[in-house]
């Protein structure tokens, strides 16, 4: 009698113990990838996780960020997880080729078809992204944003001070910037690698206009073309003007220097808005902003988006992540502070200041075309290809080798013959 007692006790335990083990801490969390660490970046995730925190608060977020600007340290980190088959539950990639290139093509993320039905988020995100997160007929990821990459950045003040005017084209930023070099001002604040080829692929738009510019990535713009050469050759006089440390400055540092009027100009991704006001610098005052020069009417763009890892261990819990990421509080909450506008179409705008409210006027109003260094163009391959020519250049600053290396890129992993 006794030892069936025993036995009906242990047998009660292990089944609760297994129950526990079920619903424990260790289950009951959702692992999100991102780059999002500092500088206004990492504040605007922080605020989707409060909204998450307050949505699921049995769930565990757990924030494996990985540091560095767009993603570079990141998605080094994230391919060498993907190949291990230890993905994250969710990670950050960008709507595009970046998506639609890298992680659909190798099978590494779940369609998501059945939450954007649940969630009707077919009506509320712009038709002309959903092309850009999807295949054959699914849909792959949930953008929670929009950026914009072709802005100018600049110190109202230094500007003033010195006589000049907001360059509207090419020509007038060579002569703004030749003006201000002569006073002993830094014309152009730049940073590591990654930002000079968003710095070239604005000039690239700024040179070409914006249907040249997508011939690039179709294949029906010659990258051996004169007018290629002339934008490179732009791209080189431009960079000339920046300060000589930039290979070892962060975004943040370059676009700092605007501010703090070391520098007059730099060109970055509106995400600098978010560190600017993080920062606690005032719009119009303490920074201005313009499209890059030759780029206006053309809205440059890019979307940070989030995925469903094939085999994540919180498959249930990265649902509910993607729920908030999708949602309108979510991205209410994330964008003003991100410095970016929110992917859906329903946001309250007066939630959002003066810079992101222009920004909101141009993406309905411009021409939208994507970014090469934020993942809409190329894919992984032809962009690696793109840069490694382009960290020769940087060396070098011999165009006509610079021209044929990316005329060769676009051969080995672009549409052209
Ligand atoms: C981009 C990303 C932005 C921002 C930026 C700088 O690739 O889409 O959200 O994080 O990098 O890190």
């Amino acid at each position: 009698m006794k030892k069936s007692i025993i036995f009906h006790f242990a047998v009660v335990l292990l089944i609760l113990s297994t129950i526990l083990a079920a619903c424990g801490p260790a289950s009951n969390e959702v692992e999100v990838f991102s780059w999002w660490t500092g500088g206004g970046e990492a504040a605007g995730l922080e605020a989707m996780i409060k909204v998450f925190n307050a949505e699921f608060p049995k769930i565990t977020f757990n924030n494996a960020a990985v540091a560095g600007g767009a993603g570079t340290n990141a998605r080094a980190v994230l391919a060498s997880r993907l190949q291990a088959g230890d993905p994250p539950d969710s990670w950050q990639g960008h709507a595009g080729q970046e998506l639609i290139g890298t992680y659909v093509k190798d099978s590494k993320i779940e369609s998501l078809n059945d939450l954007y039905k649940a969630e009707g988020w077919q009506s509320v995100m712009p038709a002309t992204l959903i092309p850009l997160i999807s295949q054959n007929g699914n849909i792959y990821s949930v953008p929670v944003n929009i950026h914009r990459a072709n802005v100018l950045w600049y110190n109202p003040k230094l500007l003033t001070d010195n006589g000049v005017a907001v360059p509207k084209t090419l020509d007038e930023w060579f002569t703004a910037m030749e003006t201000l070099k002569g006073k002993g001002i830094t014309p152009l604040a730049l940073g590591e690698q990654w930002t000079k080829m968003h710095l070239m692929e604005t000039v690239l738009l700024g040179t070409l206009g914006p249907a040249k510019y997508n011939g690039l990535w179709d294949g029906t713009t010659d990258w051996g073309s004169a007018e290629v050469t002339t934008a490179l050759e732009n791209y080189n006089k431009i960079a000339g003007y920046a300060n000589t440390d930039s290979a070892s400055l962060t975004w943040q540092d370059a676009s700092q220097l605007v501010v703090n009027g070391n520098a007059a100009f730099n060109v970055m991704g509106d995400w600098a808005e978010g560190y600017f006001r993080e920062l606690g610098k005032a719009p119009n005052t303490d920074y201005g902003w313009a499209p890059v020069p030759g780029t206006g009417g053309t809205f440059q763009f890019l979307s940070d988006s989030f995925v469903k890892a094939v085999g994540a261990k919180h498959p249930d819990a990265a649902e509910a992540w993607l729920k908030v990421a999708g949602s309108k509080a979510g991205q209410e909450a994330f964008n003003p502070v991100k410095g970016s506008i929110c992917a859906r179409t329903d946001c309250d705008k007066s939630l959002f200041g003066v810079y992101l409210q222009s920004a909101m006027d141009d993406w309905a109003s411009n021409t939208v075309v994507g970014s090469l260094t934020h993942g809409v163009v190329a894919n992984d391959s032809w962009k690696s290809e793109i840069d490694t020519a382009l960290g020769a250049f940087v060396g070098s600053m011999d165009v006509n080798t610079f021209q044929a290396a990316l005329v060769a890129a676009c051969k080995s992993s672009g549409p052209c013959k």
